[in-house]
Parts: structure tokens; sequence; C-alpha cells
């Protein structure tokens, strides 16, 4: 079985977020399981930096508004799963991050940037391909920004490769003015609601849903919820209708980047049995961000986009009370001017019980991972959600909404799951503060039960989380196709 796996990230090349880490683990898995899975991705400077052994492959000649373009041969750093890179100067070799420039701003030719990436994509799937000894059976493109992908194979008229969408994020669509379509190359009776068209605007992701064989999202909670006006964002109706060809596969994680025993960012590892190691990555995390060095002190963690899915504004609203209870916060990411701002403010304000670090940062990430007591990850929609998977993975319970890949992935501690063992974090259904708070002081007064709360990071620690079980599913749905 070849797989051209699309995508615009893929860790360790290039990360923004989530989509990143499944690029990464997802088509090793697939190659584990002796699937022979190429990742294709556009050569920004980052990838192009950390590409093992690059090669020129070949070069495509006479594009469309780009003229030629040079496909590079290579392989992950890791993995070693081979890799495609398309390398064009004018689109993709900026400084900045793969979607905006160094100030956040978004780049003016994303239409481009990313309608190239998904008719390369077509190009290699095509029965027909430049690439004659390498011809994929299965294109699996992801997100908006591959999502002309399906839409290029069909008015290519060569027969090509079956085309699975997989869908990480509906909030991003890829929505531009209609006269991309004719800039892209694409026909013009294909802008119509049966088509390319969503509202006035030619939609990537819409393209990708209505012209895809499959469509996959990440997990079964959320294929559910995209298919609902609440979650839809108006793409509800034509989701409904593939309805029998959605499929929602939980991501795994990549257990080894992310193991509390090997884990190089700490200054202390430790696994499932020697969990009391842990109070030192605490201690250290409490040292290294200026907060009180108190063992006892509930800490709670958060690694995050700054955006309104993430629900962070209902974590700044009970703040107070919660500080009150004498818990501590450790916070990173970057987002929403607004919420910075507003993190900052109370970091500021209570500069050792609150440490707010804006931007990106590895190492920090997978520190607060291991060396807080909770995490917290309140989404307004989520769908999957990996940091509540590396919690669970480093006994620091997540507290999160019930909502996609959190409901799917974190089972709420009562009684019942406490006598099964099966109590793995903290889960909460409405979007408000008060329902935030009111979870948050279950989870402090199970955190005051010592016993109660190692059953909880234990029965985490050992939940499945590997990419093994998932990559079969994904090989089932080629298979079908
Ligand atoms: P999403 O992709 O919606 O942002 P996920 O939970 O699926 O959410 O994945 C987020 C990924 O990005 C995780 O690997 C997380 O550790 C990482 N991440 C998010 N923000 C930061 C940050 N500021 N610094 C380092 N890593 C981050
Ligand atoms: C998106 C989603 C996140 C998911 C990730 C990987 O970024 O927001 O929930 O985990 O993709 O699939």
């Amino acid at each position: 079985m070849r797989i051209l796996y699309v995508t615009s990230e893929a860790f360790p090349l290039v990360k923004t977020g989530g989509l990143a880490d499944v690029s990464g683990s997802l088509p090793a898995a697939l190659k584990h399981l002796g699937a022979d899975a190429r990742i294709l991705i556009p050569g920004y400077p980052q990838v192009l930096a950390n590409l093992r052994d690059p090669q020129p492959l070949i070069e495509l000649k006479w594009l469309p508004a780009i003229g030629n373009v040079q496909l590079i041969g290579g392989h992950m750093p890791d993995t070693g799963v081979p890799v495609i890179v398309i390398e064009h100067r004018d689109l993709y070799d900026r400084s900045g991050g793969p979607y905006s420039d160094t100030l956040g701003q978004e780049w003016g030719d994303n239409a481009l940037r990313f309608g190239i990436l998904s008719r390369i994509a077509a190009i290699l799937s095509s029965k027909i391909s430049p690439l004659v000894d390498w011809i994929p059976d299965i294109v699996h493109f992801n997100d908006w920004q591959a999502g002309l992908t399906a839409a290029y194979m069909r008015y290519s008229g060569a027969p090509h490769a079956k085309s699975v969408l997989g869908i990480h994020n509906l909030a991003f669509q890829g929505n531009f003015p209609p006269e991309w379509v004719e800039k892209l190359g694409l026909p013009r009776q294909a802008f119509a609601p049966e088509g390319l068209e969503f509202y006035g605007h030619l939609s990537f992701l819409k393209a990708g849903i209505y012209y895809a064989d499959a469509i996959t999202t990440v997990s079964p909670s959320y294929a559910r919820e995209i298919q609902t006006a609440e979650y839809g964002f108006g793409l509800q109706g034509l989701l409904a209708h593939r309805a029998r060809d959605i499929h929602g596969i939980l991501n795994g994680i990549d257990t080894q980047e992310w193991n509390p025993a090997k884990d190089p960012y700490l200054p202390q590892n430790y696994d499932g049995n020697s969990l009391d190691k842990k109070v030192r990555v605490k201690q250290a995390l409490q040292q290294r961000s200026g907060l009180h060095e108190d063992a006892a002190a509930p800490l709670l963690g958060v690694v995050s986009r700054l955006t309104h899915q993430k629900g962070l504004d209902l974590l700044l609203h009970c703040a107070p009370a919660l500080l009150e209870q004498g818990c501590q916060l450790a916070l990173l990411g970057s987002g929403d001017p607004a919420l910075e701002q507003g993190f900052m403010l109370l970091a500021q304000q209570h500069p050792r019980q609150v440490s707010v670090s804006i931007g990106y940062n590895e190492a920090l990430s997978h520190h607060i991972m291991a060396g807080a007591d909770m995490f917290v990850m309140p989404s307004r929609f989520e769908p999957c959600g990996l940091n509540q998977m590396y919690g669970l993975r480093y006994g620091t319970p997540p507290v999160v909404r019930r909502t996609g890949g959190l409901a799917d992935s974190v089972m709420d501690t009562n009684e019942f799951t406490l006598n099964r063992k099966t109590a793995t974090g903290f889960v909460f259904d409405l979007a408000t503060p008060e329902d935030l708070l009111a979870t948050l002081l279950r989870a402090l007064a199970s955190y005051g039960d010592k016993n109660q709360w190692s059953a909880i990071q234990t029965n985490g620690m050992k939940t499945d989380l590997d990419w093994n079980r998932s990559a079969q599913a994904y090989l089932e749905i080629y298979r079908s196709l």
C-alpha cells in the first residue's frame, strides 16, 4: 500500500500545533505496519534545514502562475519516513512561520502557496505521475492547506489514486475571494455549491469535503459533532450528507518523544513505579518560573494556543478563586493579545503563584507537562487534542471539557470509575467559568487524598496511547477504498 501523506507541517521538521505531531507520527506508524507512506510538504527554510539526506528528485515545469518547481527527496530525521519537499523560492523561502510572517500577519498569497501544495499532491497521485517509480494508491491530504487536492484530481481527467481528506480542525477553512478559482487553474464551472463554492468564496476545506473519496477526522466524538450546527462552522449540512464516508479515529501520541522515563528536557526522569520523583521536576519548574517553591501547592499547567477554541478565558475568570485556594499556575502559550495580556497581568499581580511564558518553547512545554500536578484544557471544541494525552502519560491528570477528543480520551473521576480503576482525570460539561471552577475544586479535593490521586495518575499512565491501533484503523479505510 502506497500512501502520499500531504501536510503543511510535520514534527520535527516544522511545527505550529497538533497537525505537525500527527504528521510526524502517523506515517511512521503506517510504515511500521508495512505500508509505504511518504510525506509531501512545502519547502520552508526549517524543512529544508532539518531534512535528512536531501536529494533533487525531479523538476516540474511550467506550472501556471509559478513556473518551475523542484521536488527534493529526503527522510524524516528520526523515523526515516521518506519525504518529498516542494522547493520554490518565491513561495516558501521566507522567514516567519508556515502561515504568517514574523509579526504574525498571514501571508497574502496563502491561496497560491497552498493551492500549489494541493496541485502537486494531485500531480503526484495521478497514474501518469512524473515520479514514475512511485505512484500512490491513496493520497491522504490534511486540513484546508491541502484541501484542493481532490478537486485538482477530479479535473485533471487522468486516472488517479483514491483520496482521503483528514480534518484536524473545521474552524480553519481556507476561504478566499472567488478570483482565486481561475488564478489557481480550476474550472470556473466548479465554482458552485456542488463544488468549490462556500458562501460566495472559494473554500479549500469545503472542496476537500466535497471531492474526497473518504473523510477522516481525529476522534469519534468530533466526527459526530461536526455534523451539527453547534460544531459544524456552516459545513454541517454537507458533512451530514457525507456521513457514511466520515471516520473518526482518535489520534495516538509519539510515545518515544513523550516519555517521562527518557525525556531529555526533564531535570529528573520518572515512570509509573517512581512517581515520587515527579516532585523534583515540579520543584525545578517552580524554581525556573519564579514560583514559590512549595511541594504541596497544587500546580496547574497549561500549554496552548491562546484562542477562543481553547477556552482559557474561562480559566482566567476563575483564577482568583483558585489562587485563594493556594493553587499555582504555569502557563505557556501565545495567541489572542487580550488573553496574553490578561494572563500576564495575573502573573504580575501574583508573581509567586502565577508564571506566564508567551511564545513557543518545546523544552518548557515538556517541563510543564511533567512538573505540573494537573493539566487544564477547557476547550470549547477540540477535534482531538494531544496535550491531555501527554498529561495522561506524564502522570499529570487532565481537567478537560467533555468535547471531541477530550471526551474520548479522559475518563472522569467518580466512585464508579475509581472502583473500576478507569478514572484518569476530571471532565466538565458547560463552557462556563462556574463549571470549570467546580470541576477544578473537585480535582483539588482529590489531590488532597494522596492514595486516590496516585491511583488516578497510575490509571492515566497505563492508558494505551500508542499509534498502533489507530494506524491499523487508517489502513482499513485505505484498503476499503
Ligand atoms: P492544537 O493543534 O489545536 O493547537 P493539540 O493539543 O492537538 O492542539 O496540539 C498542540 C501541540 O502544540 C502540542 O504538541 C503542544 O505541546 C504544542 N504547543 C502548543 N503551544 C505550544 C507552545 N507555546 N510551546 C510549545 N509547544 C506548544
Ligand atoms: C488540530 C486540533 C487538535 C488536534 C490536532 C491534531 O490542531 O485543534 O484538537 O489534536 O489538530 O489532529
